[in-house]
């Protein structure tokens, strides 16, 4: 007799990876339940990631404009106080109505949220805290947390050493922050507390900027970040931290080794990564191993190497993206039910939610010159009608086409809204576009995603407005 078993499916995490796995099984007719260890669901995305730092970013965006003369400009004349209790109020808020909405959508489909940790004992049985549950199939979407940095301990209670979670929650705006690691979140918390007011110093290992972009957009980003005030010492590692009170005191040291020198400052923000999160789970006991950089390995379907166990989100290998754990989500789960899901990874576009925003999708012109002959269009904001009407120059699009196809291979902008402008850029490239198809079809005027447009003609070198 066929075996039985409490559910269907059982994912295990509730980020956006596997919140969006277990709607898209019970959607599918598929029994389905869902551990989270955490109080809310959504993940490091809704409760600490995304979202939040999307509400602190847009805030102390509108508090930057109203105070360096950027709405002046424009006529509109104020004197702004910062209220930090009312922003942080509205950055909890937005969570709180985000997480709120994933319990309804678990509700309304019928998805069981199971309350605590989960441990493996076995392929189809995992023990969620005091409950054991079985399953025919079982989903690991445990997601990342911060890659810490030896001798370096984190408090963000305490909120003098702090890791992104920390540094959403400062109680004051610190005189001077220290941003270990000018990647994604280096930048994009190390500008909110910029904009509020710090002094802030960003200490990069490399000799630039957000690693595994294209070059032209690093080079372009650390101008622009340069220009609003944030200071960069590229090339440079931080061999240690020691605090006393609410002060830390930092030794750098050149990349390449060379003499100490330190650093005072009232915050630093631990920014070098995230890893995979799968202690505790329990993999050994259904002889699951990790990879080198603690991932675990999956086929093209989600599978893993052990029946019935599938993975997907940040504790697979690939960029750690909500968007790419979310698409994964629903592609395991029509795997499950016996579909076809398929998450297409060389089209995933990524996001720096900086003012001006940095968009990237498919390969940087760097990857794509070791793959063949390229050509490249670029087209500057500051030519774009609408951006050079709102005040918005800086930045640029960038097209990457086969130079033989014209099949479009990366796209990359520096943009108020390069975000929302990148999503085209997908497209296209999903629909294997070529540069001749974005240059002939007619995009709306004045808009930021003209510059799309004429950076597609640029690749034949016929642009018009420049
Ligand atoms: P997670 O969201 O990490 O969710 C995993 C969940 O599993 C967690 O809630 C955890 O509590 C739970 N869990 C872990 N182990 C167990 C266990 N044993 N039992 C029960 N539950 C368990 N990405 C973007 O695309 N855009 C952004 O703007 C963006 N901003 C970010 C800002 C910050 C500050 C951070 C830190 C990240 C940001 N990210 C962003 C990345 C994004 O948050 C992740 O890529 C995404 O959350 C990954 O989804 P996931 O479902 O794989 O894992
Ligand atoms: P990251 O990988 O983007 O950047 C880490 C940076 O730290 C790199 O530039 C690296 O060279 C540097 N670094 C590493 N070790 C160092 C050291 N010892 N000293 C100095 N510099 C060092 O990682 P980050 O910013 O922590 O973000 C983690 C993940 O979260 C990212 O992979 C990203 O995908 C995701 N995220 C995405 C966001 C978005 O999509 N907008 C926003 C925030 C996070």
């Amino acid at each position: 007799a066929e075996q039985t078993y409490d559910y269907d499916v059982l994912v295990i995490g509730a980020g956006p990876g596997g919140y969006v796995a277990a709607i898209r099984a019970a959607q599918l007719g598929l029994k389905t339940a869902c551990a989270e260890s955490r109080e809310t669901l959504g993940g490091t995305c809704l409760n600490v990631g995304c979202i939040p730092s999307k509400a602190m970013l847009h805030a102390s965006e509108y508090f930057e404009a109203a105070s360096n003369g950027a709405m002046a400009k424009m006529g509109v004349e104020v004197t702004p106080t910062l209220n930090l209790d009312a922003m942080h109020g509205q950055r909890l808020d937005a969570v709180k109505q985000l997480t709120g909405g994933i319990e309804y959508l678990f509700k309304k489909n019928k998805v069981d949220w199971k309350k605590g940790r989960a441990t493996f004992q076995d392929a189809h049985t995992v023990k969620v805290g005091e409950e054991t549950v079985t399953a025919k199939n079982v989903v690991i979407a445990t997601g990342s947390s911060v890659t810490p940095l030896t001798g370096i301990e984190i408090d963000n209670a305490k909120g003098v050493v702090v890791d992104s979670t920390g540094a959403l929650e400062l109680r004051a705006v610190p005189r001077t922050m220290v941003v270990i690691g000018g990647g994604v979140i280096g930048l994009e918390l190390g500008s909110v507390w910029r904009r509020l007011g710090a002094k802030v110093i960003c200490v990069e290992f490399l000799d630039q900027i957000l690693p595994g972009m294209d070059g032209d957009v690093r080079k372009e980003a650390h101008k622009i970040f340069k220009k609003q005030g944030i200071e960069f010492r590229l090339s440079t590692k931080v061999t240690g931290v020691t605090v006393e009170g609410d002060k830390a005191t930092l030794t750098l040291e050149p990349a390449a080794g060379g003499n100490a020198e330190t650093l005072e400052a009232d915050c630093v923000l631990v920014s070098v990564g995230r890893k995979a999160n799968t202690e505790g789970l329990g993999l050994e006991a259904i002889g699951l191993t990790t990879n080198q950089r603690g991932q675990i390995e999956t086929d093209h379907d989600f599978r893993t190497a052990v029946d019935g166990v599938w993975a997907i989100g940040d504790v697979i290998p690939g960029p750690m993206l909500a968007h790419k754990a979310e698409d994964e989500g629903i592609a395991v789960a029509e795997n499950i039910a016996g579909q076809t899901g398929i998450v297409n990874h060389d089209v995933i576009p990524s996001v720096v939610y900086t003012w001006p925003e940095i968009a990237g999708v498919g390969l940087t012109e760097e990857q794509a010159k070791e793959q063949g002959a390229v050509k490249v269009g670029k087209f500057p904001m500051l030519a774009n009608s609408r951006a050079k009407t709102n005040h918005e120059p800086d930045g640029f699009v960038k097209i990457i086409a086969d130079a033989e196809t014209d099949r479009v291979l990366g796209v990359w902008c520096i943009a108020s809204v390069a975000g929302t402008m990148i999503a085209q850029a997908a497209q296209a490239m999903e629909f294997g576009a070529t540069s001749e198809d974005i240059a002939y079809t007619c995009h709306a005027h004045p808009t930021h995603s003209e510059a799309i447009k004429e950076a597609a003609m640029a690749v034949t070198g016929k642009p018009i407005h420049i």
